[in-house]
């Protein structure tokens, strides 16, 4: 700040001033006080801290010769950092009362100390903006990262998609070459009634396993196609979902679920906009999971669908779907693996496993929500989705 100045300016400017004298730790500024006073180090030294995530971090450390509260002293705005002394320092402090008396007295002296605080000002702001391009680089290459980890995810899919539909076609071709042996058997006039039966039994071990082959590869479609073809839309989220439901009725009634939307909705607070064709997916397939494991076949059971704002953190941010069971729910273990393509327990039922996957990569990746499962063992089975209110065009 004394840069350019005379001795006998110097000591103008520190007469002007007042000294403080601060023990290490002191704290010297408080971020967000209101504050007018320019601040030289004469001697030792102070960190700029600021609190992020409620953890302190130093910003930078100042030394002796350098200035701060440049900004609340040129601009009148509150100070934007907290201020703490490293050793014993002792500072000059300058109000701005005082400097403009300077300036009154002397002028050139004002106008020289005002250039070095410009000049220390413009190398802060080279600083600030170099971690801002640190921190920019940063959030960039975690981009990037996601975009990684989702391409291996998928391409994860694909070859255990191409693999496990290796059994039911190899079942298949099997099948099929023992009925084309029995076949040959009958036209030669050999064999009877067993011989048909066995026919009868690889035509339908034939068909089970193209059904189950079928089913893999519409299931995967799903999966890679969608993403692409629904639209950005602008929708009320209440009569989605009521539709949606709406369309599993009829299947609900013959497994005998009971389904209730519980919704939370008031009015119109429910505009959304997202991928209304994802959505419907996301909770068909939650649907057809608690059809399938939930409840004994003969009794069914109980279903909510709860929809509303999410308003936990105050002001409310996003949306929240819950589906619920009470049902035969899983374990911790098993619902440490319920999200990992090919994991189920109902190979019987028509289960390929990539249920649960498929939600879960449409609500993170194509909706920008959160998904969460709670479930305990005979206690029920709980999916719980958090969605922004917008989701922001991919394009
Ligand atoms: N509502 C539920 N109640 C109990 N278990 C469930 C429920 N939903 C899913 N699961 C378990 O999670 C597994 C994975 O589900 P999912 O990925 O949809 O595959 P799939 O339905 O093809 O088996 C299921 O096999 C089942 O064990
Ligand atoms: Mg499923």
């Amino acid at each position: 700040m004394f840069c350019g100045l005379s001795e006998d300016e110097r000591q103008q400017v520190i007469s002007a001033g007042t000294l403080l004298c601060a023990q290490s730790g002191d704290i010297v500024l408080r971020e967000g006080d209101a504050g007018n006073n320019l601040f030289l180090i004469l001697s030792g030294s102070v960190a700029v801290r600021r609190f992020v995530n409620d953890a302190p971090r130093d910003l930078l450390t100042l030394q002796a010769g350098q200035i701060f509260g440049e900004l609340a002293f040129l601009g009148g705005v509150p100070r934007t950092a907290d201020v703490v002394a490293n050793t014993e320092a002792t500072i000059l402090v300058l109000s701005r009362d005082a400097f403009l008396r300077i300036s009154d007295a002397a002028p050139t002296t004002a106008f020289v100390i005002m250039f070095n605080v410009a000049l220390a000002l413009c190398q802060r702001l080279a600083t600030a903006t170099d971690v801002q391009t640190d921190v920019l680089a940063r959030s960039e290459k975690m981009k990037a990262q996601q975009e990684i980890d989702r391409r291996r995810t998928l391409s994860q899919m694909v070859a255990g998609v191409a693999h496990e539909i290796n059994t039911p076609l190899g079942i298949a071709n099997h099948a099929a070459s023992i009925v084309s042996e029995l076949a040959r058997d009958v036209a030669a006039g050999r064999g009877g009634r067993e011989t048909l039966d066995d026919i009868m039994a690889a035509c339908r071990l034939l068909q089970d396993n193209v059904a189950r082959a079928d089913r893999l590869v519409q299931t995967f479609k799903t999966l890679s196609v969608s993403q692409a073809v629904d639209e950005l839309a602008m929708v009320h989220l209440s009569q989605l979902t009521r539709d949606t439901v709406d369309l599993y009725r009829l299947k609900a009634r013959s497994s005998k679920l009971v389904l209730t939307v519980l919704d939370r909705f008031h009015g119109d607070d429910d505009e959304w906009q997202g991928y209304p064709g994802h959505y419907a997916q996301i909770l068909l397939n939650l649907l057809t999971n608690v059809d399938r494991y939930a409840y004994p076949e003969e009794t069914g059971g109980a279903v909510e669908i709860e929809i509303g704002r999410d308003d936990r953190n105050g002001a409310s941010q996003g949306f929240l779907l819950v589906v619920r069971d009470f049902g035969r729910g899983v374990s911790e273990a098993e619902s440490d693996r319920i999200f990992e393509p090919f994991y189920t327990t109902g190979r019987n039922k028509g289960g390929t496993g990539l249920g649960l996957p498929i939600v879960k990569n449409l609500v993170e990746e194509s909706l920008k929500g959160k998904i969460a499962v709670r479930s305990k063992p005979g206690e029920g089975f709980e999916i719980r989705i958090e969605l922004p209110r917008l989701v922001q065009s991919a394009l």
